[in-house]
């Protein structure tokens, strides 16, 4: 019976715990790690995420998942465009800063190392995108984030920064 196959007793069943478990089981989900950078009216902002995704060739869309509790989110609603670096292997002192609450612009952008030619590309990364927002999907407490591919290029690090079982690897 598909009812019986789709409920079998070893499924975790819908608890209030069910976030815990849907983190634990995605912690053993391997996943690329990138930095998204926004600006409005001078103002920049960047939070390390891993849910960008590749969503179509033609046309070339990406997409991203962000928390509508993220301090980016609000900036990113406003902005036309963003820029994503897929992090390199190496570059998870940067992962673990953009991702820490509360940290001051100052201290938050000191000595990190921006592209000339787009301050919200970083330096050494793995890759670049830039996209134009072309729609924004509330999807529960996250919004998501489908954007026009405006610019991609592969930068020259050899390897790709991946997290994993609450850890960075070099890929
Ligand atoms: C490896 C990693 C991946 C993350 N991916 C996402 C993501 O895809 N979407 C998201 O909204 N937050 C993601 N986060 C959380 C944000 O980076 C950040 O920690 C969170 O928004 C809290 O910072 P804030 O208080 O400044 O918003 C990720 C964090 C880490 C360490």
């Amino acid at each position: 019976m598909p009812g019986e196959l789709t409920k079998p007793d070893r499924l975790a069943p819908v608890t209030a715990e069910r976030g815990d478990e849907q983190r634990a089981l995605f912690r053993r989900w391997p996943a690329g790690v990138s930095i998204v950078i926004a600006e409005v009216d001078g103002i920049r902002h960047g939070r390390t995420i891993s849910s960008l995704v590749s969503l179509s060739l033609e046309p070339p869309l990406v997409g991203m998942s962000v928390a509508q509790s993220a301090s980016i989110h609000e900036l990113l609603r406003s902005a036309d465009t963003w820029a994503i670096s897929v992090l390199a292997g190496g570059q998870e002192e940067l992962a673990q800063r953009f991702a820490r609450s509360g940290v001051p612009p100052l201290v938050l952008w000191d000595g990190v190392e921006t592209r000339d030619d787009d301050p919200r590309l970083i330096v050494g990364a793995a890759g670049w995108v830039t996209a134009r927002t072309v729609e924004m999907v509330v999807t529960g407490d996250h919004t998501f984030f489908v954007g026009h591919v405006e610019s991609v290029e592969e930068g020259l690090a050899p390897t790709t920064l991946v997290y994993a079982y609450r850890e960075y690897h070099a890929l």
